[in-house]
């Protein structure tokens, strides 16, 4: 089963709960939570804080924390304790990605590696063993509701050839058409933000992504 990840990015900022509540309730098992530090990405979105309130509310919901940060290594720790589930890194960041990955796998917690769409899928080859997920970012990151960037498929093609077999996720502009040629492309996992939150039906949007069909090998 497609496992989709919606991002909080997209929802209501003043109806936070509910928005929660109401993806909880379409069956998803995790929520990706967007952290931007303004200076990595220009924008600046939550911190460890509204991450740890959103665990102790719904401690049953898995937190996907995606650290588009310069320096996310002083961050690690501070989601860890509250609550992170999976704690994805750029590559393009100013620290060693192996540093980081060993740094966020010594707290129990899965390390996800990501690249921005400018940087080629090769930086990922050597690092593919040891992280638990890589997320390929399909708009430039930084805001949400961005048109999907398809010749980043080639990516995920290439990642699967190499022969990477675990979590193989997309971020930016995932709708129920973009996520057909992101599955065939070979993704089994697909963040999700505008086309859950502003969907009229998000429990139809989510579970026609999940039932589409995963890839194979
Ligand atoms: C970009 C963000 C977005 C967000 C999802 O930095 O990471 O990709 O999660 O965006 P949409 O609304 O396109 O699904
Ligand atoms: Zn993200």
């Amino acid at each position: 089963m497609i496992d989709v990840r919606p991002s909080i990015l997209a929802a209501d900022p003043l109806n936070l709960e509910k928005e929660i509540e109401n993806v909880k309730n379409c069956g998803i098992e995790w929520l990706h939570f967007d952290v931007m530090d303004a200076h990595f990405v220009p924008n600046l979105s939550f911190g460890p804080s509204l991450c740890g309130a959103i665990k102790k509310r719904f401690p049953g919901l898995k937190l996907d924390v995606h650290l588009m940060m310069e320096y996310p290594g002083k961050y690690i720790d501070a989601f860890a304790e509250n609550g992170a589930d999976c704690i994805t890194v750029h590559c393009e960041c100013k620290e060693n990605v192996n540093d980081l990955i060993a740094m966020i796998q010594r707290k129990d917690i899965l390390a996800g590696l990501s690249i921005k769409p400018g940087t080629d899928v090769s930086v990922l080859y050597p690092c593919m063993d040891a992280c638990d997920l890589i997320l390929i970012m399909t708009v430039e990151p930084g805001f949400g509701g961005q048109k999907f960037m398809e010749d980043m498929m080639e990516k995920v093609r290439k990642l699967r050839q190499a022969g990477y077999g675990k979590a193989l996720s997309v971020d930016g502009g995932i709708n129920l058409d973009t996520a057909v040629t992101a599955v065939e492309a070979g993704c089994d996992t697909l963040v999700m933000g505008t086309a859950v939150f502003r969907a009229k039906d998000p429990s139809d949007v989510v579970q026609r992504c999940r039932k589409m069909e995963k890839y194979e090998g």
